[in-house]
């Protein structure tokens, strides 16, 4: 087969990203990526703010088209189709993705192919390393916490996932309560680095229950009692306060993330993959303390760990182009009348 070269498009929460990806039976090939973030929008708010969002994605989608084509130094004329994600997501933001892709297919007479945002996520390894089905990923963003045993580029099975909040919120919700800057998981994991983890025990939620479900929504109450028990005690946090909580949340999400994954990797190994391998995506793989616990568990079961670089493992666009790619390759095409869809399970 010879190459097929995207673009991808992705607009699906606060980050607009457009990316040229190359396939070929060698691999693939970045020929560029870029990644608007609106995090500055929407730091005021506490939160991602769907209207100011899609507004934006509106505004910079075009600019980061054009960016990433000149970047590649192609045209239109030299792409074989038009990846968009169609969702899960916010509505407006996904709509207006599709609506980017939807034009630039049309004026350009190119096939348009729609991507599911957390297929793009899990295939992202394989657009970086020479890695083989069936592997098993972790999912774990701001928005997403969940296990996907991938058998191929359409077969996803979800053995289990955050029956609340992801773990990237409850870092963002726990720097909040901490008066650390956000985002959440970076900031957090700096003050646990001087802080002792064991100076609090906070709950480990689901632990005691079987499979590979996960909760995290009552650790931010837990810390939350601790703060506000502490600051009628001292006056305030110290900053050795601070790193003693950071560090005591850290240890908490890794002990769960790590438990679960060693339950998800038993069901997994089950199917007697011949280079067993976990790979992991999203925000929260980039910290440091939790790699560390899921490689060790890793090195102890003898499974193969992959992390794709960190501008990887975040939203963007080439792993949207790169899924578009795979579905191509097996004969997917969509037309204009692909619909947005801010709910689609995998
Ligand atoms: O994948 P991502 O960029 O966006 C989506 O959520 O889709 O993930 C962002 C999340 C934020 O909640 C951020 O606080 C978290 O990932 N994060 C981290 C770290 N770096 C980013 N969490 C823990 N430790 C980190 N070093
Ligand atoms: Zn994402």
């Amino acid at each position: 087969a010879s190459p097929l070269t995207l673009l991808g498009i992705e607009s699906s929460c606060d980050d607009t990203a457009a990316a040229v990806v190359r396939v070929g039976p060698q691999g693939a090939e970045i020929l560029s990526s870029v990644v608007e973030g609106q995090m500055d929008l929407h730091r005021d708010f506490g939160g991602v703010v769907p209207e100011i969002a899609a507004r934006a994605h509106a505004e910079k989608l075009d600019i980061c088209v054009r960016a990433a084509l000149d970047q590649a130094a192609l045209g239109l004329g030299n792409l074989d189709a038009v990846a968009v994600t169609a969702g899960p997501g916010l509505i407006g933001g996904v709509l207006s993705g599709v609506m980017c892709a939807k034009g630039i297919a049309a004026g350009a007479s190119l096939p348009l192919i729609g991507v599911n945002h957390l297929a793009g996520h899990a295939l992202t390894p394989r657009l970086t390393d020479d890695v083989a089905f069936p592997y098993l990923m972790l999912l774990v963003s701001g928005g997403h916490c969940q296990f996907l045993l991938v058998r191929g580029a359409q077969d996803f099975t979800r053995l289990g996932g955050t029956i609340d909040d992801a773990p990237g919120e409850a870092f963002d919700k726990t720097a909040r309560l901490l008066g650390l800057p956000q985002p959440g998981g970076p900031s957090v994991e700096a003050a646990a680095k001087s802080g002792n983890p064991k100076a609090h025990r906070f709950p480990r939620p689901l632990l005691d229950r079987d499979g590979c479900d996960m909760s995290f929504s009552g650790l931010k109450t837990a810390i939350l009692r601790a703060r506000d028990a502490r600051v009628a005690d001292a006056g305030g946090l110290t900053v050795q306060d601070q790193a003693d909580f950071a560090a005591s949340f850290q240890a908490a999400i890794t002990d769960v993330l790590t438990e679960k994954t060693r339950r998800a990797l038993t069901l997994y190994l089950q199917e007697a993959p011949a280079a067993p391998l976990l790979a992991v995506a999203g925000g929260v793989a980039a910290n440091g303390a939790i790699r560390t616990g899921l490689e060790l568990l890793c090195a102890h079961m003898g499974v193969a760990f992959s992390a794709p670089p960190l501008r990887l493992c975040t939203d963007n666009a080439a792993m949207i182009a790169y899924a578009g790619a795979a579905l191509m390759a097996d004969g997917v095409r969509h037309d204009m009348t692909l619909a947005a869809r801010p709910r689609w399970p995998l």
